[in-house]
């Protein structure tokens, strides 16, 4: 007998490929193999869940809307990953999706685990900051890993993070988005996605790592706090039209997973020339504001332990590992 959760996916799979035309009862039976009964039950499962299905007696059924909530597994039916998305937890709302995460690193469970959360109370970003999260509008997604590298180089999966998050922007919407240094995600010069990486790690092994991305996806102008330290905006702003969270999810997960299987496979250098590509602070003249003051120069390189490298004035360079860069130039 086949599962009610994997017959809701299969009618959803058909009146996807089938566009805006209807799909007539007989056909969803015939190509399901299930009663007309049966699929008049699974559309009403449907609807009480959001899906917004018209029907005509003479033509059939058609998927006018669907509900913007992420499923697991709606997600896991989408998604061709081997190691991330092993398994996914969705909560309502959690304090961080990353505090959860770094627990359940703790308790041995497997890398490629996705902790999501519809909202967060807590939301943590770098240097201490908060992450505005509010509920049923962004993604706030953290990612369980243990990759075989030194500590070090922890730095190069935030980097690999940071392409995902811009690739999967790109695929779903078209947006361009650019990469600022270390790990803000930039659309028109406005962040739209940061994230923070945190890990239990001895000083040769990293025991585990989370990978926490948040991505402003349909937040409202008016929702943003006025007294953001950079201006931020949501991918519907910048698009002008709202975006599907659980497409972008997906394009997210995927990309992550190519990331990783070529960190593996090639190594941290492959990853880090990658980056240098699409990183959008390499080559400008910048500021930097440390705790010690404020440099100005060019950001000529990025390390393979993620450091940036800027040549200041008197034609020194200078490494810097943590900080807030302000581009003076586009
Ligand atoms: C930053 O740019 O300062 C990093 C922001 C990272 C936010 C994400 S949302 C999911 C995960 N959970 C958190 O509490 N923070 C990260």
């Amino acid at each position: 007998m086949k599962h009610a959760q994997h017959i809701d996916n299969l009618i959803i799979d058909i009146f996807k490929k089938s566009k805006d035309n209807f799909v007539s009862g007989q056909t969803l039976s015939d190509r399901i193999k299930i009663t007309r009964t049966a699929v008049w039950k699974h559309i009403e499962g449907l609807r009480r869940k959001g899906y917004i299905i018209t029907s005509i007696p003479s033509k059939g059924y058609k998927l006018v809307e669907i509900p913007d909530f992420l499923s697991v597994s709606e997600i896991k039916s989408a998604i061709k990953t081997k190691t991330i998305g092993s398994e996914i937890f969705i909560f309502d709302e959690v304090d961080s999706t990353n505090d959860i995460a770094m627990k359940m690193g703790a308790e041995g469970r497997e890398e490629g685990l996705v902790v999501l959360s519809e909202g967060q109370l807590h939301g943590r970003g770098r240097l201490g900051r908060t992450w505005v999260s509010p509920k049923g509008v962004n993604l706030y997604v953290s990612i369980l890993l243990r990759p075989e590298i030194s500590p070090f180089y922890a730095p190069v999966l935030t980097m690999m993070a940071a392409m995902a998050a811009a690739g999967s922007i790109l695929k779903t919407t078209g947006l361009k988005a650019k990469i600022k240094w270390p790990n803000d995600i930039l659309v028109d010069r406005k962040k739209v996605s940061g994230i923070l990486t945190e890990m239990n790690a001895e000083q040769e092994k990293i025991n585990y790592i989370v990978i926490g991305i948040g991505i402003n996806v349909n937040m409202k102008k008016e929702d943003f706090p006025e007294d953001l330290r950079m201006p931020a905006a949501s991918l519907m702003e910048c698009a002008g039209r709202r975006v599907d969270r659980a497409k972008l999810l997906c394009a997210l997960l995927e990309s992550m997973e190519e990331g990783y299987e070529e960190l593996k496979s090639k190594g941290i250098i492959s990853i880090v020339q990658k980056w240098r590509r699409l990183c959008g602070t390499l080559d400008k003249r910048i500021k930097v504001s440390l705790p010690g003051g404020i440099i100005t120069g060019i950001a000529e390189d990025v390390t393979q332990e993620g450091g940036l490298v800027v040549r200041i004035g008197d034609g020194s360079t200078k490494v810097i590992f943590a900080g807030d860069v302000t581009l003076l130039e586009e």
